[in-house]
């Protein structure tokens, strides 16, 4: 589980702002009362002094420091009785000036001990979907709204095992998988979909998922290289090609080919292979096209490395508008 760095550093700093706010909106609420209970300011005092009533009695060489530490315990007890009755006696919950957390399970601090807690994990997963580029299409192309009835006859088994694969890949997806998938076929037969759907699946088990067409890529190495402003945004922009744990290049073939685009495109692909991140490469064109279209370097590592998924059967945008029109 890596997560992105980014959205992990900023969520870390919104639960620090969460717990401060947290302990100072109780503070207010506390002096606000020693405005209106005095009493309250005395018992908080004999509260907040226990650790150095307990260090007293330690360094006074005590006989039986335990016993006096217990009679400490129970006086507190008894104060902290006294004290909620003093709220509920001047018209307050008794736990009035309690720290009151959004998660009381980590105190707002997302973590539960060592342990990530749940809620930290959710935002994480939710940042995920945005950072992932297709938050959108995520939300309404999953697996769940994937039908296998678009696909006749003949195609209909072949999908079914390609999806089912697809399936696996993404619900056991952690940090040793490597695998690549070549996507090809026409278009509107649910490649973008079967993405997405691995998208949210691998975002949901807590990895950095980047989804991006070869158009948008190629744009970004060039703003990069060629553009006025190259900022730090930029920069980062381009890093998380070679980082991001699943990488989506879509619509290969769209982008406009040059030496520059394609040296970018190889150089995302090689390094992916080499470090051993899962890349999935979707396209309109067929392997003859892809071989005419890009140099030997590239096809050896798109037919060598990455498996091939042929979709096949009738435009699916163009069999939903049938179907609304009947
Ligand atoms: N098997 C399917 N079940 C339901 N809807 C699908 C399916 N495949 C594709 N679609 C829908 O059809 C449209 C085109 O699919 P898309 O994945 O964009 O095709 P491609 O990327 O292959 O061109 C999208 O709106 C998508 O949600
Ligand atoms: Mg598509
Ligand atoms: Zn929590």
């Amino acid at each position: 589980m890596a997560y992105n760095r980014d959205d992990y550093v900023r969520i870390k700093e919104e639960f620090s702002n969460k717990y401060a706010k947290a302990q100072k909106r109780a503070e207010v609420r506390r002096f606000e009362l020693y405005g209106i209970i005095p009493e309250l300011r005395e018992l908080d005092g004999l509260l907040s002094g226990t650790g150095m009533e307990i260090m007293k009695i330690i360094a006074s060489g005590e006989a039986d420091p335990e016993k006096k530490i217990a009679e400490l315990k129970e006086r507190n007890a008894k104060i902290i009785e006294e004290r909620r009755a003093l709220l509920v006696k001047n018209g307050y919950a008794p736990d009035y000036t309690d720290v009151k957390y959004e998660c009381e399970k980590c105190s707002d601090t997302g973590f539960d001990g060592t342990k990530m807690c749940e809620c930290m994990k959710r935002e994480l997963i939710l940042a995920g979907y945005e950072s992932s580029g297709i938050a959108e299409l995520i939300r309404t192309q999953n697996f769940e709204n994937f039908s296998l009835d678009y696909y006749a006859d003949a195609d209909n088994a072949r999908m079914k095992g390609c999806v089912d694969m697809l399936k696996r890949f993404a619900k056991d997806f952690d940090s040793d998988t490597y695998c690549n998938f070549l996507m090809l076929g026409a278009t509107g037969l649910g490649k973008t979909h079967l993405s997405s759907a691995v998208a949210k699946e691998v975002i949901d088990r807590g990895f950095d998922v980047l989804y991006v067409t070869s158009v948008g890529m190629t744009g970004d190495f060039e703003a990069e290289r060629f553009g006025n402003s190259v900022g730090t945004r930029q920069r980062n922009k381009t890093s998380r090609y070679y980082e991001a744990e699943l990488l989506i290049i879509d619509d290969l073939g769209t982008e406009v080919s040059n030496q520059f685009t394609l040296s970018c495109l190889y150089d995302v692909i090689n390094t992916r292979i080499n470090k051993r991140l899962c890349t999935f490469v979707n396209t309109n064109l067929t392997a003859k096209e892809i071989d005419a279209r890009y140099s030997e370097r590239i096809t050896s590592r798109l037919f060598g490395e990455y498996n091939s998924i042929v979709f096949t059967g009738t435009d699916i945008r163009k069999q939903k508008r049938l179907n609304n029109r009947k």
